[in-house]
């Protein structure tokens, strides 16, 4: 199509929209430190072709129907047995919910719980997707201060006592306590008992951004769980993974439902009359 025929789109774009590119498709360098990327040379390739093959056989016909909004039931329990042999986490796969990654995990849950100007707190220096996707939101993000061991827990109960005084009720907490993204540090395990104990006390749920923690051991032991909705990344590059996908494993299962809601319809609003209206002309048209 010559340009002079083309649309333009100049002017017309939301203020949420980013920027088309990043990392993906930008030349690949040699090294690239910014990111954990595997050495290609490891990938099973192999083994991936014939497992897909093998699925493609056994329950390829399945593709020509919707799938369970939640993910594949048979994938859900293999991810619950694992968290719980592993993690001693407890979960069934009616608490999990698989997504493309936890970047969509991450979103997910900022859309499903955030208003704009709510209060989330989160340490002073986190992932640059959570980031964006607060902002996206409109969420009012306050920073912890941190040390090598984590959240510094006076600072945490300091800044939650600093927000009632500002007359603001925090959300929740977002906190990534393994293999923290930039800090580097692992949250000690008193420190993870102490934050708990404060969160607790002012009824505040911990989103716990596992994303480099599954299948994961420090100091030789299985790191439990920690958030009240925790989530995975199996991406390839995370120290465990499956290449792609992630998910997010729920401590209530009551939230799963909603979370059904935002991955089939991308909103988790109920619907009205008027659009049960709507879908019975549309139908009645075709
Ligand atoms: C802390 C943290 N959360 C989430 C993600 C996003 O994970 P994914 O690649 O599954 O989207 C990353 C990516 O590295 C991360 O470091």
């Amino acid at each position: 199509m010559a340009d002079s025929e083309r649309f333009s789109y100049e002017g017309l774009f939301s203020k949420n929209s980013v920027a088309v590119g990043g990392r993906g498709s930008a030349p690949r360098p040699k090294y690239d430190f910014a990111v954990a990327y595997p050495d290609p040379e490891t990938l099973p390739l192999d083994g991936l072709a014939s497992s897909l093959k093998e699925a493609l056989d056994r329950e390829g016909k399945d593709l020509a129907y919707y799938p369970d909004p939640a993910g594949l039931p048979s994938l859900r329990r293999l991810v619950a047995e694992k968290l719980t042999r592993d993690r001693n986490m407890k979960v069934d796969q009616d608490d999990v919910v698989l997504t493309s990654g936890s970047g969509e995990a991450i979103g997910m849950l900022i859309q499903a719980l955030t208003d704009p100007g709510d209060v989330v707190l989160t340490e002073e220096f986190f992932y640059l997707g959570t980031m964006r996707q607060m902002r996206r939101f409109g969420t009012d993000v306050v920073g912890v201060k941190c040390d090598y061991e984590g959240i510094i827990p006076q600072e945490l109960e300091a800044t939650l006592e600093r927000q009632a005084g500002l007359g603001k009720k925090v959300k929740y907490l977002y906190t990534i306590p393994t293999f923290q993204n930039p800090l580097g540090w692992t949250m000690t395990l008193e420190r993870r008992k102490q934050v708990l104990d404060i969160t607790r006390r002012h009824g505040i749920p911990v989103i716990y951004d596992a994303a480099h923690a599954f299948g994961v051991t420090v100091n030789s032991q299985p790191i439990g769980t920690f958030g009240d909705v925790t989530m995975f990344s199996f991406h390839a590059t995370k120290p465990f993974h499956t290449i792609e996908g992630g998910c997010l494993v729920f401590a209530d299962s009551g939230l799963k439902a909603k979370f059904e809601a935002l991955k089939r319809a991308g909103c988790s609003i109920a619907r009205s009359p008027a659009d049960l209206g709507l879908s019975l002309k549309a139908s009645l048209k075709r």
